[in-house]
């Protein structure tokens, strides 16, 4: 494109996190509230309006499209949506689910070209799976993870890791992605929403997760992108490990994302809470909107944030 969007701190705009619905049908502990609240569906954009958005940034250099949440599964358009860009022509569109829904879906999203998909998983154990999720379904999320591998599917496990609740299972984590040929990544404990509520005691970093796991595996460095959200390696056995250190060793410096809210706000970054609503605006206004978030985007993260990961996209 002619045009690229790239910031003051010399960052080019290339991947756009695309939240279809705050609706979740787990409740994780660090996320959301038993008692959340959501947008009204008719604040949702229309197919249209994904479509229309996203082929303006693609022109303006955008690359990737993940679909988030919320769970993105549970818009009913998810089909749609899928279509709708993929007759836009996004060079890499993917996924980020909790895997619940995600068996009957693997057919569709094989169909418009969804290679890769991240998965929620934060215990392996079916207890604190249930402790965590507020949700009873390991097993349906394994088996979504085992027909998703077989189908072909780049997979990649993400588990938040809490202190004393789930960082004792990071070796057997390891042993389950590589049994299955697929990469997990640990994830910080993110000072987002309702996550600033948890005690500090939960969080654990990624240099002590890293202490953890040298006690089981020679970890070898991999190179990784330069705006990837993870920084990786590999063992001797073939296990692939990366950890997000969003809080101990934030990647904004090199961050090339920006966010779409389901209600159509656009962020240039998940920790600011402002962004610029871009519904109801016309093609004009929508590329003064992209121009005013690219002056949006801090050189680095806010410390915390109180705004809820799942109401912008995750
Ligand atoms: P790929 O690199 O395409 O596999 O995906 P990803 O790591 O960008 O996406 P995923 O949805 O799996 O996100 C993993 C974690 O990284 C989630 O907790 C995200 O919220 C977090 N994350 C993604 N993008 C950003 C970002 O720009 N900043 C911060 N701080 N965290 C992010
Ligand atoms: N800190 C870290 N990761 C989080 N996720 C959601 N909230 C947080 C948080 N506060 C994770 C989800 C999912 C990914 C998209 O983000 O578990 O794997
Ligand atoms: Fe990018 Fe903001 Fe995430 Fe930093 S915190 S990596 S700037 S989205």
């Amino acid at each position: 494109p002619s045009q690229h969007l790239v910031d003051t701190h010399q960052r080019r705009i290339r991947k756009l996190r695309l939240s279809i619905t705050d609706r979740c049908n787990l409740r994780c502990t660090y996320c959301m509230p038993t008692d959340a609240t959501f947008m009204p569906p008719q604040h949702y954009l229309t197919v249209a309006e994904y479509a229309t958005i996203v082929a303006e940034l693609v022109a303006l250099g955008v690359e990737a499209v993940r679909l988030t949440g919320g769970e993105p599964l549970l818009r009913s358009e998810f089909p749609e949506i899928l279509a709708a860009l993929a007759a836009v022509g996004v060079p890499d569109l993917s996924l980020t689910t909790n895997g619940l829904r995600l068996s009957s879906y693997l057919g569709v999203l094989a169909e418009y070209g969804v290679r890769r998909l991240n998965i929620s998983l934060d215990s392996l154990d079916s207890h604190t799976f249930a402790t965590i999720t507020h949700g009873q379904q390991l097993e349906v999320v394994k088996g979504a993870i085992a027909r998703a591998v077989n189908e072909g599917f780049q997979v990649k496990l993400n588990m938040v890791v809490m202190q004393g609740v789930n960082d004792h299972e990071l070796v057997s984590m390891v042993e389950y992605a590589k049994s299955l040929g697929i990469e997990v990544r640990f994830l910080e404990l993110m000072r987002i929403g309702y996550a600033c509520h948890l005690p500090h005691s939960q969080f654990i970093s990624a240099a002590a997760m890293i202490r953890q796991l040298q006690g089981h595996y020679d970890l070898q460095p991999v190179p990784r992108p330069q705006d990837a959200t993870s920084f990786n390696f590999v063992t001797a056995c073939g296990a692939q490990i990366g950890f997000i250190a969003s809080e101990s060793q934030p990647f904004c410096h090199h961050c090339s994302r920006w966010r779409l809210s389901a209600d159509g706000v656009l962020r240039a970054c998940l920790f600011k809470e402002a962004g610029v609503a871009l519904r109801g605006l016309d093609a004009q206004a929508r590329q003064e909107a992209y121009q005013q978030v690219l002056g949006m985007k801090p050189a680095i993260r806010a410390a915390e944030v109180h705004h809820a990961m799942y109401q912008i996209g995750g």
